[in-house]
Protein backbone atom coordinates (compact mmCIF):
# COMPACT_ATOMS: atom_id res chain seq x y z
CA UNK A 1 0.00 0.00 0.00
CA UNK A 2 2.71 2.39 0.43
CA UNK A 3 4.02 2.19 -2.88
CA UNK A 4 0.57 2.88 -4.10
CA UNK A 5 0.64 6.05 -6.47
CA UNK A 6 -1.76 8.79 -5.92
CA UNK A 7 -4.62 8.14 -8.36
CA UNK A 8 -4.79 11.16 -10.80
CA UNK A 9 -8.77 10.49 -10.55
CA UNK A 10 -10.96 10.47 -7.81
CA UNK A 11 -10.99 6.41 -7.16
CA UNK A 12 -13.75 5.27 -4.56
CA UNK A 13 -11.65 3.90 -1.60
CA UNK A 14 -13.14 0.43 -0.08
CA UNK A 15 -11.99 -0.42 2.69
CA UNK A 16 -11.22 -3.87 2.72
CA UNK A 17 -9.79 -4.48 6.37
CA UNK A 18 -9.16 -7.95 8.00
CA UNK A 19 -10.83 -8.94 4.31
CA UNK A 20 -9.12 -11.09 1.65
CA UNK A 21 -9.19 -9.88 -2.10
CA UNK A 22 -9.14 -13.55 -4.45
CA UNK A 23 -9.32 -13.26 -8.22
CA UNK A 24 -12.64 -14.31 -9.34
CA UNK A 25 -13.18 -18.30 -9.97
CA UNK A 26 -12.36 -19.51 -13.30
CA UNK A 27 -14.73 -22.35 -14.21
CA UNK A 28 -13.51 -24.09 -17.46
CA UNK A 29 -15.93 -26.88 -17.46
CA UNK A 30 -19.77 -26.01 -17.29
CA UNK A 31 -22.65 -27.42 -19.38
CA UNK A 32 -25.07 -24.59 -17.70
CA UNK A 33 -27.20 -24.62 -20.90
CA UNK A 34 -29.76 -27.29 -20.23
CA UNK A 35 -33.99 -27.08 -20.37
CA UNK A 36 -34.42 -29.05 -17.51
CA UNK A 37 -33.36 -30.25 -14.35
CA UNK A 38 -33.17 -34.30 -13.75
CA UNK A 39 -34.26 -34.85 -9.78
CA UNK A 40 -36.47 -37.94 -11.13
CA UNK A 41 -32.56 -39.44 -11.36
CA UNK A 42 -31.79 -38.26 -8.18
CA UNK A 43 -34.31 -40.83 -6.22
CA UNK A 44 -32.65 -43.42 -9.08
CA UNK A 45 -29.32 -42.95 -7.97
CA UNK A 46 -30.35 -42.73 -3.99
CA UNK A 47 -32.23 -46.38 -4.73
CA UNK A 48 -28.80 -47.50 -6.06
CA UNK A 49 -28.69 -47.07 -9.84
CA UNK A 50 -25.04 -45.81 -11.52
CA UNK A 51 -24.81 -43.12 -14.13
CA UNK A 52 -24.16 -45.83 -16.43
CA UNK A 53 -27.19 -47.66 -15.96
CA UNK A 54 -29.46 -44.69 -15.61
CA UNK A 55 -28.06 -43.61 -19.10
CA UNK A 56 -28.62 -46.69 -20.39
CA UNK A 57 -32.10 -46.64 -19.36
CA UNK A 58 -33.28 -43.57 -21.85
CA UNK A 59 -31.97 -41.15 -18.80
CA UNK A 60 -29.01 -39.06 -18.70
CA UNK A 61 -27.77 -37.35 -21.61
CA UNK A 62 -30.53 -38.45 -24.11
CA UNK A 63 -33.23 -37.35 -21.50
CA UNK A 64 -31.78 -33.78 -21.43
CA UNK A 65 -31.86 -34.25 -25.46
CA UNK A 66 -34.53 -34.56 -25.76
CA UNK A 67 -36.32 -31.87 -23.31
CA UNK A 68 -33.61 -29.48 -25.37
CA UNK A 69 -35.05 -30.19 -28.78
CA UNK A 70 -38.64 -29.01 -27.49
CA UNK A 71 -37.31 -25.62 -26.11
CA UNK A 72 -36.78 -22.23 -27.40
CA UNK A 73 -34.02 -19.89 -27.82
CA UNK A 74 -35.51 -17.46 -25.51
CA UNK A 75 -36.16 -20.16 -22.41
CA UNK A 76 -32.85 -21.59 -22.65
CA UNK A 77 -31.09 -18.06 -22.77
CA UNK A 78 -33.47 -17.00 -19.60
CA UNK A 79 -33.00 -20.40 -17.54
CA UNK A 80 -28.65 -20.25 -18.16
CA UNK A 81 -28.79 -16.71 -17.28
CA UNK A 82 -30.11 -17.41 -13.73
CA UNK A 83 -27.84 -20.05 -13.63
CA UNK A 84 -24.70 -17.76 -14.44
CA UNK A 85 -25.72 -15.07 -12.23
CA UNK A 86 -26.22 -17.41 -9.33
CA UNK A 87 -22.64 -18.60 -9.90
CA UNK A 88 -21.19 -15.25 -10.58
CA UNK A 89 -22.92 -14.32 -6.93
CA UNK A 90 -20.73 -16.90 -5.50
CA UNK A 91 -17.97 -15.43 -7.14
CA UNK A 92 -17.30 -17.01 -10.59
CA UNK A 93 -15.99 -14.59 -12.96
CA UNK A 94 -14.94 -16.30 -16.11
CA UNK A 95 -16.71 -19.57 -17.49
CA UNK A 96 -16.72 -22.10 -20.09
CA UNK A 97 -19.74 -23.32 -21.57
CA UNK A 98 -20.52 -26.70 -23.32
CA UNK A 99 -23.40 -27.76 -26.04
CA UNK A 100 -23.80 -31.51 -26.09
CA UNK A 101 -27.98 -31.69 -24.95
CA UNK A 102 -29.04 -31.46 -28.21
CA UNK A 103 -27.69 -33.87 -30.54
CA UNK A 104 -28.98 -32.50 -33.76
CA UNK A 105 -27.32 -30.13 -36.16
CA UNK A 106 -30.28 -27.76 -35.54
CA UNK A 107 -29.97 -28.09 -31.46
CA UNK A 108 -26.49 -27.79 -31.30
CA UNK A 109 -26.63 -24.74 -33.13
CA UNK A 110 -29.30 -23.58 -31.23
CA UNK A 111 -27.17 -23.91 -27.70
CA UNK A 112 -24.34 -22.22 -29.16
CA UNK A 113 -26.20 -19.55 -30.54
CA UNK A 114 -27.24 -19.09 -26.87
CA UNK A 115 -23.95 -19.38 -25.79
CA UNK A 116 -23.18 -16.65 -27.96
CA UNK A 117 -25.98 -14.67 -26.45
CA UNK A 118 -24.70 -15.58 -23.07
CA UNK A 119 -20.80 -14.04 -24.49
CA UNK A 120 -22.80 -10.86 -25.54
CA UNK A 121 -24.66 -10.44 -22.42
CA UNK A 122 -22.36 -11.02 -19.62
CA UNK A 123 -19.76 -8.74 -17.95
CA UNK A 124 -17.18 -12.06 -17.86
CA UNK A 125 -14.90 -13.80 -20.40
CA UNK A 126 -17.05 -17.08 -21.71
CA UNK A 127 -15.39 -19.89 -23.88
CA UNK A 128 -17.87 -22.35 -26.11
CA UNK A 129 -17.56 -25.36 -26.67
CA UNK A 130 -19.16 -27.77 -29.32
CA UNK A 131 -19.58 -30.75 -27.38
CA UNK A 132 -21.86 -32.56 -29.71
CA UNK A 133 -20.51 -36.34 -29.55
CA UNK A 134 -21.75 -36.11 -25.89
CA UNK A 135 -23.87 -39.61 -26.81
CA UNK A 136 -25.23 -41.31 -29.53
CA UNK A 137 -28.64 -39.91 -30.48
CA UNK A 138 -31.17 -43.26 -30.43
CA UNK A 139 -31.63 -42.79 -34.30
CA UNK A 140 -27.89 -43.19 -34.53
CA UNK A 141 -27.32 -46.39 -32.21
CA UNK A 142 -26.72 -48.51 -34.41
CA UNK A 143 -24.98 -46.31 -36.90
CA UNK A 144 -21.86 -44.53 -35.26
CA UNK A 145 -20.17 -43.50 -38.33
CA UNK A 146 -22.96 -41.93 -39.64
CA UNK A 147 -23.51 -39.59 -36.75
CA UNK A 148 -19.99 -38.59 -36.35
CA UNK A 149 -20.42 -38.17 -40.53
CA UNK A 150 -22.84 -35.35 -39.56
CA UNK A 151 -20.78 -33.71 -37.22
CA UNK A 152 -17.61 -33.67 -39.10
CA UNK A 153 -19.24 -32.73 -42.75
CA UNK A 154 -21.98 -30.76 -41.47
CA UNK A 155 -22.42 -29.20 -38.11
CA UNK A 156 -18.37 -28.30 -38.11
CA UNK A 157 -18.45 -26.27 -41.09
CA UNK A 158 -21.52 -24.37 -40.40
CA UNK A 159 -20.26 -23.85 -36.32
CA UNK A 160 -16.70 -22.40 -37.91
CA UNK A 161 -18.68 -20.37 -40.21
CA UNK A 162 -20.77 -18.69 -37.41
CA UNK A 163 -18.05 -18.72 -35.44
CA UNK A 164 -19.95 -20.01 -32.55
CA UNK A 165 -16.95 -22.12 -30.75
CA UNK A 166 -14.01 -21.97 -29.01
CA UNK A 167 -13.64 -25.96 -28.62
CA UNK A 168 -14.30 -28.95 -29.73
CA UNK A 169 -14.92 -31.92 -26.75
CA UNK A 170 -15.66 -35.38 -26.89
CA UNK A 171 -17.62 -37.47 -24.55
CA UNK A 172 -14.85 -40.76 -24.62
CA UNK A 173 -15.79 -43.85 -22.39
CA UNK A 174 -17.58 -47.28 -22.65
CA UNK A 175 -20.97 -46.71 -24.55
CA UNK A 176 -20.21 -43.33 -25.33
CA UNK A 177 -17.65 -42.58 -28.12
CA UNK A 178 -14.66 -44.94 -28.29
CA UNK A 179 -10.95 -43.72 -28.72
CA UNK A 180 -11.05 -44.28 -32.62
CA UNK A 181 -14.34 -41.89 -32.80
CA UNK A 182 -13.02 -39.36 -30.62
CA UNK A 183 -9.54 -39.35 -32.29
CA UNK A 184 -11.64 -39.15 -35.80
CA UNK A 185 -13.71 -35.93 -34.49
CA UNK A 186 -10.64 -34.48 -33.10
CA UNK A 187 -8.64 -34.46 -36.34
CA UNK A 188 -11.26 -33.07 -38.19
CA UNK A 189 -12.46 -30.33 -36.09
CA UNK A 190 -8.42 -29.39 -35.89
CA UNK A 191 -8.75 -28.08 -39.84
CA UNK A 192 -11.42 -25.61 -38.49
CA UNK A 193 -8.98 -24.40 -35.22
CA UNK A 194 -11.00 -26.04 -32.46
CA UNK A 195 -8.70 -26.62 -30.37
CA UNK A 196 -9.68 -30.14 -28.47
CA UNK A 197 -10.66 -30.76 -24.70
CA UNK A 198 -12.55 -34.00 -24.07
CA UNK A 199 -14.21 -35.83 -21.74
CA UNK A 200 -11.71 -38.60 -20.56
CA UNK A 201 -11.37 -41.41 -17.85
CA UNK A 202 -14.33 -40.36 -15.93
CA UNK A 203 -15.87 -43.74 -15.97
CA UNK A 204 -13.24 -46.29 -17.21
CA UNK A 205 -9.37 -46.32 -17.90
CA UNK A 206 -9.63 -45.32 -21.67
CA UNK A 207 -6.84 -44.01 -22.90
CA UNK A 208 -8.45 -41.22 -23.05
CA UNK A 209 -5.97 -38.97 -21.15
CA UNK A 210 -3.21 -39.86 -23.87
CA UNK A 211 -5.20 -39.39 -26.64
CA UNK A 212 -5.48 -35.67 -25.58
CA UNK A 213 -1.73 -35.36 -24.79
CA UNK A 214 -1.24 -36.45 -28.63
CA UNK A 215 -3.82 -33.94 -29.89
CA UNK A 216 -2.36 -31.49 -27.77
CA UNK A 217 -5.71 -30.59 -26.07
CA UNK A 218 -5.71 -28.03 -24.38
CA UNK A 219 -7.42 -29.64 -21.06
CA UNK A 220 -8.67 -33.42 -20.22
CA UNK A 221 -11.24 -32.94 -17.74
CA UNK A 222 -12.42 -35.85 -15.29
CA UNK A 223 -10.08 -38.18 -14.76
CA UNK A 224 -11.37 -39.80 -12.16
CA UNK A 225 -10.42 -43.19 -13.35
CA UNK A 226 -6.42 -43.07 -13.92
CA UNK A 227 -3.24 -45.28 -13.43
CA UNK A 228 0.44 -44.49 -13.51
CA UNK A 229 0.33 -44.16 -17.43
CA UNK A 230 -2.05 -41.02 -17.34
CA UNK A 231 0.25 -39.62 -14.50
CA UNK A 232 3.73 -39.68 -16.71
CA UNK A 233 1.49 -38.90 -19.61
CA UNK A 234 0.14 -36.03 -17.97
CA UNK A 235 3.68 -34.55 -16.62
CA UNK A 236 4.81 -33.99 -20.35
CA UNK A 237 3.25 -30.99 -22.22
CA UNK A 238 1.09 -28.09 -21.78
CA UNK A 239 -1.97 -30.32 -21.56
CA UNK A 240 -3.98 -29.63 -18.21
CA UNK A 241 -5.84 -31.84 -15.75
CA UNK A 242 -8.77 -30.76 -15.02
CA UNK A 243 -10.73 -32.42 -11.94
CA UNK A 244 -14.25 -32.01 -10.99
CA UNK A 245 -14.75 -33.19 -7.67
CA UNK A 246 -18.09 -32.41 -7.26
CA UNK A 247 -18.88 -34.78 -9.42
CA UNK A 248 -17.54 -37.63 -7.95
CA UNK A 249 -19.61 -36.71 -4.64
CA UNK A 250 -22.62 -36.38 -6.32
CA UNK A 251 -22.60 -39.47 -8.64
CA UNK A 252 -20.68 -41.32 -5.93
CA UNK A 253 -17.73 -42.51 -8.41
CA UNK A 254 -13.94 -42.09 -7.33
CA UNK A 255 -11.72 -39.10 -6.61
CA UNK A 256 -9.36 -37.94 -9.25
CA UNK A 257 -5.91 -38.39 -7.58
CA UNK A 258 -4.86 -35.03 -7.78
CA UNK A 259 -1.52 -35.68 -5.58
CA UNK A 260 -0.27 -38.32 -7.80
CA UNK A 261 -0.83 -35.91 -10.79
CA UNK A 262 0.75 -32.72 -8.93
CA UNK A 263 3.38 -34.95 -7.93
CA UNK A 264 4.31 -36.24 -11.44
CA UNK A 265 4.02 -31.72 -12.32
CA UNK A 266 0.97 -32.08 -14.09
CA UNK A 267 -0.91 -29.04 -14.30
CA UNK A 268 -4.16 -29.32 -12.03
CA UNK A 269 -7.13 -27.61 -12.67
CA UNK A 270 -9.94 -27.47 -10.72
CA UNK A 271 -13.78 -26.96 -12.21
CA UNK A 272 -17.45 -27.02 -11.86
CA UNK A 273 -18.71 -29.23 -14.96
CA UNK A 274 -22.14 -27.68 -13.58
CA UNK A 275 -24.74 -29.81 -15.25
CA UNK A 276 -28.35 -31.31 -14.63
CA UNK A 277 -27.17 -34.85 -14.50
CA UNK A 278 -24.01 -35.43 -12.82
CA UNK A 279 -22.95 -32.48 -11.44
CA UNK A 280 -26.60 -30.13 -10.18
CA UNK A 281 -23.96 -27.05 -8.95
CA UNK A 282 -21.82 -24.46 -9.96
CA UNK A 283 -20.53 -23.66 -6.42
CA UNK A 284 -16.55 -22.91 -7.13
CA UNK A 285 -16.27 -22.47 -3.02
CA UNK A 286 -17.56 -26.17 -2.50
CA UNK A 287 -14.95 -27.32 -5.53
CA UNK A 288 -12.69 -25.80 -3.74
CA UNK A 289 -13.94 -26.90 -0.73
CA UNK A 290 -13.66 -30.96 -2.11
CA UNK A 291 -10.05 -29.92 -3.71
CA UNK A 292 -8.85 -29.81 -0.25
CA UNK A 293 -11.12 -32.45 1.58
CA UNK A 294 -11.03 -35.10 -0.85
CA UNK A 295 -8.39 -34.85 -3.41
CA UNK A 296 -6.01 -33.78 -0.29
CA UNK A 297 -4.60 -30.20 -2.09
CA UNK A 298 -3.75 -27.87 -0.36
CA UNK A 299 -5.67 -24.67 0.13
CA UNK A 300 -3.37 -22.78 -1.70
CA UNK A 301 -2.73 -25.28 -4.48
CA UNK A 302 -6.83 -25.89 -4.54
CA UNK A 303 -7.66 -21.63 -4.74
CA UNK A 304 -4.20 -21.99 -7.88
CA UNK A 305 -6.18 -24.91 -9.36
CA UNK A 306 -9.88 -23.02 -9.57
CA UNK A 307 -8.20 -19.34 -10.46
CA UNK A 308 -5.13 -19.05 -12.26
CA UNK A 309 -4.96 -22.95 -13.64
CA UNK A 310 -8.90 -22.26 -14.82
CA UNK A 311 -8.45 -19.22 -16.43
CA UNK A 312 -5.28 -21.30 -18.38
CA UNK A 313 -7.64 -24.26 -19.37
CA UNK A 314 -9.68 -21.65 -20.78
CA UNK A 315 -6.47 -19.67 -22.65
CA UNK A 316 -7.69 -16.60 -20.56
CA UNK A 317 -4.18 -16.62 -18.27
CA UNK A 318 -2.67 -13.01 -19.74
CA UNK A 319 -6.42 -11.72 -18.52
CA UNK A 320 -8.08 -13.80 -15.67
CA UNK A 321 -6.96 -15.52 -12.76
CA UNK A 322 -4.65 -13.26 -10.62
CA UNK A 323 -4.39 -9.84 -8.81
CA UNK A 324 -1.59 -8.23 -11.50
CA UNK A 325 -1.48 -4.78 -13.03
CA UNK A 326 -3.01 -5.51 -17.07
CA UNK A 327 -5.57 -8.50 -16.02
CA UNK A 328 -9.15 -7.41 -15.70
CA UNK A 329 -10.21 -6.69 -12.35
CA UNK A 330 -12.39 -9.86 -11.91
CA UNK A 331 -12.06 -9.95 -8.27
CA UNK A 332 -14.12 -11.04 -4.92
CA UNK A 333 -14.09 -9.46 -1.25
CA UNK A 334 -14.59 -11.81 1.38
CA UNK A 335 -16.16 -11.00 4.90
CA UNK A 336 -13.35 -11.04 7.62
CA UNK A 337 -11.56 -13.96 7.19
CA UNK A 338 -8.76 -15.28 9.92
CA UNK A 339 -6.82 -17.03 7.07
CA UNK A 340 -6.50 -18.04 2.99
CA UNK A 341 -7.57 -21.63 4.65
CA UNK A 342 -10.61 -20.46 6.26
CA UNK A 343 -12.43 -20.28 2.58
CA UNK A 344 -12.22 -24.08 1.53
CA UNK A 345 -12.74 -25.25 5.35
CA UNK A 346 -16.51 -22.94 5.78
CA UNK A 347 -17.25 -25.65 2.96
CA UNK A 348 -21.09 -24.82 1.79
CA UNK A 349 -20.79 -21.59 2.80
CA UNK A 350 -19.90 -18.85 1.45
CA UNK A 351 -17.74 -15.63 2.42
CA UNK A 352 -18.28 -13.42 -0.22
CA UNK A 353 -19.00 -10.11 0.69
CA UNK A 354 -18.83 -8.01 -2.81
CA UNK A 355 -18.31 -9.04 -6.15
CA UNK A 356 -16.37 -7.01 -8.28
CA UNK A 357 -16.50 -7.30 -12.23
CA UNK A 358 -14.65 -5.25 -14.64
CA UNK A 359 -13.62 -2.70 -11.65
CA UNK A 360 -17.10 -2.08 -11.07
CA UNK A 361 -19.20 -3.64 -8.21
CA UNK A 362 -21.56 -6.52 -9.41
CA UNK A 363 -25.19 -6.42 -8.51
CA UNK A 364 -26.99 -8.94 -9.88
O1 LIG B 1 -19.32 -34.13 -17.45
N1 LIG B 1 -19.92 -37.21 -18.65
C1 LIG B 1 -20.46 -36.56 -19.51
N2 LIG B 1 -21.05 -35.38 -19.41
C2 LIG B 1 -21.45 -34.75 -18.17
C3 LIG B 1 -22.73 -35.28 -17.63
C4 LIG B 1 -23.81 -35.12 -18.58
C5 LIG B 1 -25.17 -35.51 -18.05
O2 LIG B 1 -25.30 -36.48 -17.30
O3 LIG B 1 -26.11 -34.81 -18.41
C6 LIG B 1 -20.32 -34.79 -17.18
O4 LIG B 1 -20.38 -35.44 -16.14
FE1 LIG C 1 -18.77 -32.39 -18.19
Amino acid sequence: MSDLRTPEVNLEVVNAEGRFVFPSWCDSHTHIVFAAPREEEFALKIAGKTYEEIAAAGGGILNSAAKLQKANEDELFDSASIRLRDMIKQGTGAVEIKSGYGLTIESELKMLRVIKRLKAAFPIPIKATLLAAHAYPTAFKDNHQGYIDLIIHKLLPQVAAENLADYIDVFCEKGFFSLKETDQILSAAQQYGLLPKIHANQLSVSGAAELGVAHQAVSVDHLEETDDKVLTTLSTGNTIATLLPSCSFYINIPFANAKGLIENNAIVALASDYNPGSTPSGNMNFVVSLGCIKLKMTPQQAINAATLNGAAAMQIGHEMGSIAVGKKANLFITRPMTSLAYLPYSFGQSQIENVILNGDFYHA
